[in-house]
């Protein structure tokens, strides 16, 4: 593989013809004496001493490829074209290439973010266009922008929500960015807690998400990953704790959450002030298919024995949350005649020491609101209020936000969801450049009827908040 440095080509190819293509010119005389030689009509001797270093025949052919232009003394040289030059070959020790610098126009602030001439040397030396390129550590999302912009397919995957965050900005902001979807796969970092801590209890990683990513419905029809999880989680939660890592894990959770457990149900696990209590998987996010099928065990659940449910409410806890869910299921169990929270299990149980000095919080999930105004054909949301729980935000965050539209730093709209993929249709998003927001946007329908829109809001955190809102136009 060879290069030419930047700074090579910026010296040195200054020249540009009219179609844009750079060139530099080179002296074409070389030492020893030598003939005159015609160039088009003009007789020129070499300056005493030197010779040309090409013969009549090439000159010709070089003129008449308008490859020989003249100094302004005059004299003859070659026009070298940067797209024919080969440069030298790349050694083992690559340092030509400086590392993203604080003003760079691809700085994102991502700590640990590698210049994208590093990963474009990378890619164009070992992948053609429509290759598919994979990077399972994508931090900022460099690989998958470069492998965008070269025209390549890829594939990234990062544990972090700021790093899938970070990534997928930077990848919209690519112009003429082709479709991309974001999924969700699981926690495997929790997996291996719950395996050290209640040996016997790891599965090994999911093999499926929690459903379509982005999906704003629930899984409708069979086989489906729910009620197998449940299922699997039924069997075993009705072990006794000291035999069974999974009802251990259930229990401890119910235990730091203050419910006591309950037997008889699938997806029910406890009951705490009258409400009962889910305690969502380890391995995978709350889904709206599990928010459903919560849903019709506390129906059929009430006034059914010592275990029942005194107040209509169901506190849903869960490490994550599928990014579809939140509002959606909200709105789900609210249509279901239910009242559910939608609560964060934190981190801190994981942490020995926090758990010892019983210093856990659970905090319900963000909220989202949207004003709707239809002018004819036209419809305008407005964001109108976001609450961010205070799960894991930092202090000096928390701090400098003044204005609640201060966490939003990613919306985007679907139009009109068929009860599918969430379809980016409208995005808006702060960046390093502009940190303004508009917290209205506007869509002009072409037919009469009922829309479901589908709102997306990333907070700064990169935590997904999803609503549907129904609008009708005339
Ligand atoms: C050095 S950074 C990558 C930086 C990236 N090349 C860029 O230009 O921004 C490594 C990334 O790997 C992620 N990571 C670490 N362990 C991981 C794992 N097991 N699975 C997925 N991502 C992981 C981290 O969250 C971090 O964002």
């Amino acid at each position: 593989m060879s290069q030419l440095k930047d700074s090579y080509i910026q010296s040195h190819f200054t020249n540009k013809d009219p179609d844009g293509r750079r060139y530099k010119m080179a002296d074409i005389l070389a030492k020893g004496q030598g003939p005159a030689r015609k160039f088009g009509e003009k007789l020129l001797e070499p300056p005493a001493g030197t010779h040309w270093r090409f013969g009549q025949e090439k000159i010709d052919e070089l003129m008449k490829q308008g490859r020989i232009g003249f100094t302004k003394q005059g004299t003859p040289a070659v026009k070298m074209y940067l797209d024919e030059k080969e440069g030298s070959v790349v050694h083992n020790i690559w340092n030509d290439i400086p590392p993203v610098n604080p003003m760079a126009l691809e700085r994102v602030d991502y700590p640990t973010q590698k210049p994208e001439a590093l990963l474009d040397r990378i890619l164009k030396a070992s992948s053609n266009e429509g290759d598919l390129v994979l990077d399972c550590f994508c931090g900022s999302g460099t690989t998958a922008a470069v492998a965008e912009k070269l025209k390549r397919r890829w594939i990234t995957c990062d544990l972090g929500r700021f790093a899938i965050h970070t990534a997928r900005k930077r990848l919209l902001g690519i112009p003429g960015v082709r479709p991309f979807v974001v999924q969700n796969l699981g926690k495997y970092e929790r997996q291996m807690w719950q395996a050290a801590v209640f040996p016997g209890s790891a599965r090994g990683p999911r093999a499926e998400s929690g459903g379509p990513p982005d999906s704003p419905t629930p899984p409708t029809s069979p086989p489906s990953e729910s009620d197998a999880r449940g299922l699997r989680r039924a069997a075993e939660d009705d072990t006794p704790a000291a035999c069974s890592p999974q009802r251990a894990y259930t229990e401890f959770l119910l235990q730091l959450y203050h419910a006591k457990p309950v037997r008889g149900y699938t997806w029910l696990h406890g009951l705490r002030s009258g409400r009962m209590v889910h305690v969502g998987a380890v391995d995978g996010p709350v889904t709206t298919g599990d928010v459903a099928q919560i849903a019709a065990e506390f129906k059929k659940s009430i006034g059914q024995g010592a275990d029942a449910p005194a107040r209509n409410g169901v506190d849903v806890l869960g490490w994550d949350f599928a990014f579809e869910l939140n509002e959606v299921a909200r709105q789900q169990a609210a249509a279901a005649n239910i009242q559910m929270k939608f609560i964060r299990i934190p981190r801190d149980v994981m942490d020995k020491r926090a758990v010892e000095s019983g210093d856990i919080h659970f905090f319900e999930l963000g909220a989202l609101s949207v004003d709707v105004k239809v002018a004819k054909r036209e419809a305008t949301l407005k964001l109108t209020e976001f609450v961010i729980p205070p799960d894991d935000v930092p202090e000096e965050a928390r701090a400098a936000v003044k204005h609640w539209s201060q966490w939003v730093d990613y919306w985007a709209v679907d139009w009109d969801n068929q009860g599918d993929t969430f379809h980016n249709e409208w995005q808006a998003y702060r960046t390093r450049q502009d940190g303004t927001l508009t917290l209205e946007a506007s869509h002009a329908y072409a037919e009469a009827g009922e829309y479901a829109v589908v709102v997306k809001v990333i907070d700064i955190l990169g935590n997904d908040t999803t609503k549907t809102v129904k609008v009708r136009v005339k």
